[in-house]
């Protein structure tokens, strides 16, 4: 008998579910009416005396470990059904989070940034809404200059001195007017042109300024600066410098990468050259350094700018400007591998 009751304390210790029924079922065989328990309560007087101690022993653990497995089946079925309630089911398969992206025009900034941080240089920024002397006067170009035809201006109301910048060298003659050199900065920022618009061309861009004054600073050194950038921004090492003219170097040239003619994007957006024109460059005219006070018989430099658009235009082989500033979902999202 003793052995029987030794058997039930086992099943009652290594009983377990996660069922409310099989749980009942468990409690009603163990200690129900009709139960095991009251089986041998009943039995007791049966019992030979000098067993009875034993044996009156062994029925009350039995009893201990049924009441106790019920009791603990039942709290951690409880305490799961309140974390349903709360979380709900915590074992379902996980839904996709959905992430945003990053504008490409930001992707292609930073990438930028993180390139020229490289070699030393840090961002400067400076305000888009500028006046004349940082916009033009410092950087060369005096009023009635012919030069300023080049880059149509949208005015703020009738006040010539109050404009959207055209260009981000504006920050250049900031930055100088605040910093001794040697100077190693970048400036990225938006800029605002009066242009018609086109798949081409659009009246709000991107650009970013570079600027590096120092002594003895050489062309040479402009050209590995930018051979080193595009080498790390395209993995392609064949620039051409086309001389050109800015108000503000001296001499001036214009920076074009080989890109190749892979693709129709590549046709248009090179115009079946292969090449494609990134921005400008130069030596700061000593008139610029002077207007910044800064002394152009110690110290020398370079300059240059670029437009990222069109960088971002050849790497996602974008064939339409106007793309960038449609916030359109379905091309937005198509960047969220870049971040
Ligand atoms: N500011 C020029 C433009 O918007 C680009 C440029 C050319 C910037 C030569 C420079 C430079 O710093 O040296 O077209």
């Amino acid at each position: 008998m003793i052995d029987k009751i030794k058997e039930y304390i086992g099943e009652a210790q290594s009983f377990s579910t996660e069922n409310k029924e099989e749980l009942e079922a468990f409690r009603i065989k163990f200690l129900g009416k009709k139960g095991i328990l009251n089986d041998f309560f009943a039995e007791f007087k049966n019992v030979p005396n000098d067993q009875k101690k034993e044996f009156g022993q062994f029925t009350n653990a039995l009893k201990n470990a049924a009441e106790e497995k019920v009791k603990s089946i039942v709290e951690t079925l409880e305490s799961k059904e309140e974390t349903k309630g709360v979380f709900g089911d915590l074992t379902r398969a996980a839904e996709p989070v959905l992430i945003g992206s990053r504008h490409p025009i930001s992707i292609v900034k930073n990438q930028i940034i993180d390139i020229f941080a490289n070699i030393g240089f840090n961002v400067s920024e400076g305000p888009e809404i500028e006046d004349d002397w940082h916009n033009f006067t410092a950087l060369n170009l005096p009023e009635y200059h012919p030069a300023r035809d080049m880059q149509d201006t949208f005015f703020i109301q009738t006040n010539p001195d109050v404009l959207l910048r055209t260009h981000t060298s504006s920050v250049q003659v900031r930055y100088m007017e605040n910093h001794k050199p040697p100077i190693r900065t970048i400036s990225p920022g938006r800029v605002f042109r009066n242009e018609a618009i086109s798949s081409r061309s659009h009246c709000i861009f991107h650009q970013v300024e570079g600027l590096y004054i120092d002594k003895d600073v050489s062309f040479a050194d402009l050209k590995q600066t930018l051979l080193y950038f595009t080498k790390e921004m395209f993995g392609k090492s064949k620039i051409r410098l086309r001389p050109s003219y800015f108000p503000f170097t001296e001499p001036s040239a214009e920076i074009d990468i080989y890109w190749g003619l892979k693709t129709e994007t590549d046709y248009r957006i090179t115009k079946g050259t292969g090449w494609l024109e990134i921005g400008g460059c130069g030596m700061v005219d000593p008139n610029v350094l002077k207007n910044c006070d800064i002394n152009p018989d110690e110290y020398n430099g370079f300059a240059f700018g670029m437009g990222v658009e069109r960088i971002a235009m050849l790497l996602y082989q974008i064939g339409d400007i106007r793309m960038f500033y449609e916030n359109d979902v379905r091309f937005l999202e198509q960047f969220k591998a870049n971040i």
